[in-house]
């Protein structure tokens, strides 16, 4: 049985996707919800589900990113995951911390990749005319939402779409795709998901 860890700084909810997913004949299951909020409240979620949590406040360490990441990779480490799966983390990580974890973390990201890397993807692809938008699954690496894709899921834009309403239609589609790619994931399977 493989073990996962999910990094979250929020609500939480592609955790209780992903969390949620892995029952039954899953090949993994969640053995750490680890936030760098204490506020976030995905960490009573996890708590009501029965999975072990953490948190790792990034603020006492100012501006000391490595002494954080020290301490974030032993939290992470402590409970031996084999996978590390980024839900709404909201913290950039460094090429070290990225290394230590090379070719078993994910991270969604609510846009089509390689689109709207970064913060406020929604207003950008609004403003930009798009048609089109969604959110992707992909493999950390140091380049900030830069990693292979593996998968993608499609939701159109309407006419009177604000970004919050447009958020609103994917993140049902992230709660579909993250479960999806983990499954694949786990079992060394990375051929692309694609949604709907
Ligand atoms: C999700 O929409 C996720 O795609 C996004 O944050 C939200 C977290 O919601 N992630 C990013 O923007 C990463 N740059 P959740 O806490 O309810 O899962």
């Amino acid at each position: 049985m493989k073990r996962v860890a999910i990094l979250i700084s929020g609500g939480g909810s592609n955790m209780v996707a992903l969390a949620q997913s892995m029952l039954g004949d899953h090949p993994a299951r969640p053995c750490l919800v680890l936030s760098n909020v204490a506020s976030a409240g995905g960490l009573a979620k996890a708590q009501a589900m029965g999975i072990p949590t953490a948190v790792v406040d990034h603020k006492p360490y100012g501006k000391d990113r490595e002494a954080f990441e020290g301490a974030l990779i032993a939290a992470i480490d402590a409970h031996q995951p084999d996978v590390i799966a980024m839900a709404g983390f909201m913290h950039i990580l460094t090429p070290k911390f990225i290394t230590h974890y090379a070719g078993r973390m994910l991270n969604i990201h609510p846009s089509l990749l390689p689109k709207y890397k970064g913060l406020h993807t929604h207003a950008r692809a609004l403003e930009a005319g798009d048609t089109e938008a969604g959110c992707s699954v992909h493999e950390v690496t140091s380049e900030l939402d830069g990693g292979p894709i593996l998968g993608q899921a499609r939701v159109p834009v309407l006419a009177d779409d604000s970004a919050d309403t447009l958020a609103a239609r994917v993140l049902p589609m992230e709660h579909q795709l993250y479960p999806a790619v983990l499954r694949r994931f786990v079992q060394g399977d990375r051929t692309m998901v694609v949604l709907p």
